[in-house]
């Protein structure tokens, strides 16, 4: 056998390790993109929803969804980059198992990607983590206040 072009027993180890750490990754990378923030079940979501939405002033939401720029994307025109918010607060709480309408806002403000409503882009920016807990609370106030007219 010729020993030269063989690769050395430990280099091929280190290979196959490598090889199989670079699998367990991937498997892991493309399991968990569906999957809520790990920290937060959906019940927490609800819970903090629900006091974020007490504590918030609507129409200090109304000023904060054009100064933080959520209107950008977020218009009642057709061609719109994200949804209307005309009527969110009618199906809120219907989309998904075990979140309430304050849930589902929060964590789609909170972690856009993880749920994309209605085939829409994963384009949201996390903005709502450059948000203060009083803007947030304002904005999720005034969504609430969004059903059809
Ligand atoms: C760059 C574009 C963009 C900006 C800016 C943006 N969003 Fe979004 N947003 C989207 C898109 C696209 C979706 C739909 C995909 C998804 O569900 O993530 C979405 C979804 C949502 C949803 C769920 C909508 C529904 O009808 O179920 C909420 C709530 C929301 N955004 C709130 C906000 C708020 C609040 C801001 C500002 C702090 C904001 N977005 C800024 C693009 C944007």
């Amino acid at each position: 056998m010729n020993r030269k072009t063989l690769i050395s027993p430990p280099v091929l180890l280190v290979l196959v390790m490598l090889a199989a750490i670079t699998v367990v990754f991937v498997i892991v990378l493309l399991t968990s993109s569906n999957e809520t923030d790990p920290g937060m079940t959906p019940d927490d979501y609800n819970a903090r929803g629900a006091e974020l939405v007490a504590m918030g002033n609507s129409e200090n939401g109304a000023q904060l969804i054009v100064s933080k720029t959520c209107t950008a994307c977020h218009r009642d025109e057709a061609g719109s980059v994200g949804p209307s918010f005309t009527g969110i607060v009618d199906y809120a709480g219907t989309l998904r198992p075990g979140f309430t309408a304050e849930g589902y806002l929060l964590e789609s403000i909170l972690d856009p990607g993880v749920y994309l409503y209605n085939n829409y882009s994963n384009s949201m920016p996390a903005l709502g983590t450059q948000l203060s807990d009083q803007e947030l609370a304002d904005i999720m106030a005034y969504l609430m206040t969004q059903h059809a007219q």
